[in-house]
């Protein structure tokens, strides 16, 4: 068993120790959160005992191998930095990082301590069903683009609406959010995962009055084709994702929340791509990671940890460039 700690403790990380549950590879020990009743409060019914809510202690005397990190995007750096310090397997949520100087610096900072790991939650592209279309998709003999969309209206925009402040934390510049963070990642995830590094890159975003993008329209150029992404937290779409070939098609219902995926032939035939499926998403990403941390030296496991990280750092990259096409910076950006 892989012994766990947490910090933050809102509901992605109930769901994130629901696909624990599930993967029978964790066991939750230690709960980081900003007050002690908190930590207690959220931790003791998936029978944590230790609780912190000072960070250098949590670090310090927590008995845990791995973390989770589910904070604000712009608090990741930090929290990240210290993990690797003392040595922990540490998974990041999406984005792990604002930007490639922080992406930089953890990678040197892995360098210094070769006991640590660090992966990012793209739970996405673990999943059985996205590892099948990859497959499928590298069969198509000619591959010319793609849609991908990733807009779902957020409860949180509501705040937003009726101006109430603190404006939620995902709709601030302060901690790094906006739909580009937020959602933007899967598209631009699924996007290289399939085609790799694009050429160049535009960002058209809509703003929101918090100063973060509510909504946008990303084009990545590559040779001979481009891929268009929709993002957005301040709409709903009930649009597919689409991967092309010539004559065939490689359709997602949906990049992030993927439940199918169908193969459109040159007759315009459906094939169903068949494939292991979770209800919980994060089930595979945190079974790939169990792996990786239950055997860090196995050589296909280092292969998967630098495929990872070689992607990690391309989407951040990309992400970066996004958003300096489109003159849109973080306080992140200039801190550090
Ligand atoms: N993979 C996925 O499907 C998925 C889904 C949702 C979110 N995420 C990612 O998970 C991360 C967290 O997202 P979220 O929506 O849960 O964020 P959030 O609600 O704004 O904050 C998450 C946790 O961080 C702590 N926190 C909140 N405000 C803080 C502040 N001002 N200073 C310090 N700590 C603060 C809180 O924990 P305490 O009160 O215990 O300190 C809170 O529970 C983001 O990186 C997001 O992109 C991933």
């Amino acid at each position: 068993m892989l012994k766990l700690g947490i910090i933050g403790t809102h509901i992605i990380t109930d769901q994130m120790l629901d696909a624990a549950k599930t993967t029978g590879r964790y066991q939750l020990t230690a709960v980081y959160s900003r007050t002690l009743a908190r930590a207690k409060e959220f931790g003791e019914p998936y029978g944590a005992t230790e609780f912190y809510d000072s960070l250098e202690d949590f670090f310090d005397q927590g008995d845990f191998e791995v973390v989770y990190i589910a904070s604000p995007n712009s608090l990741h750096y930090e929290q990240a930095r210290l993990a690797i310090e003392n040595d922990k397997f540490v998974i990041l949520e999406k984005p792990a990082f604002v930007n490639p100087e922080e992406f930089s610096r953890i990678e040197s900072l892995l360098a210094a301590h070769p006991k640590a790991r660090l992966v990012e939650a793209a739970r996405h592209i673990h999943t059985g069903l996205f590892k099948a279309a990859q497959k499928k998709f590298a069969e198509m003999d000619h591959r010319q683009g793609a849609t991908i969309t990733v807009m779902k209206y957020s409860g949180r925009y509501d705040k937003v609406l009726a101006d109430e402040k603190p404006y939620p934390n995902i709709f601030t510049k302060e901690f790094a959010g906006g739909a580009l963070m937020d959602l933007g990642v899967y598209a631009v995830y699924g996007a290289l995962a399939m085609y790799g590094v694009p050429d160049s890159v535009v960002y058209f975003p809509t703003m929101a009055k918090t100063g973060v993008d509510a909504k946008g329209v990303a084009i990545l150029t590559y040779d001979g084709f481009s891929v268009t992404l929709n993002v957005g937290k301040t709409a709903q779409s009930y649009l597919p994702t689409e991967f092309y070939g010539l004559k065939d098609t490689l359709v997602f219902d949906s990049i992030f929340d993927t439940t199918k995926v169908t193969y459109y032939d040159d007759q315009k035939a459906a094939h169903p791509i068949e494939a292991n499926y979770y209800e919980n998403s994060m089930v595979d990403e945190l079974n790939d990671f169990a792996d990786l941390f239950e055997d860090p030296t196995d050589p296909a496991q280092v292969k998967n940890y630098k495929a990872w990280q070689d992607l990690a750092r391309d989407v951040n990259a990309v992400m970066f460039n996004l958003r300096q096409s489109a003159d849109f910076t973080f306080p992140a950006d200039t801190n550090r």
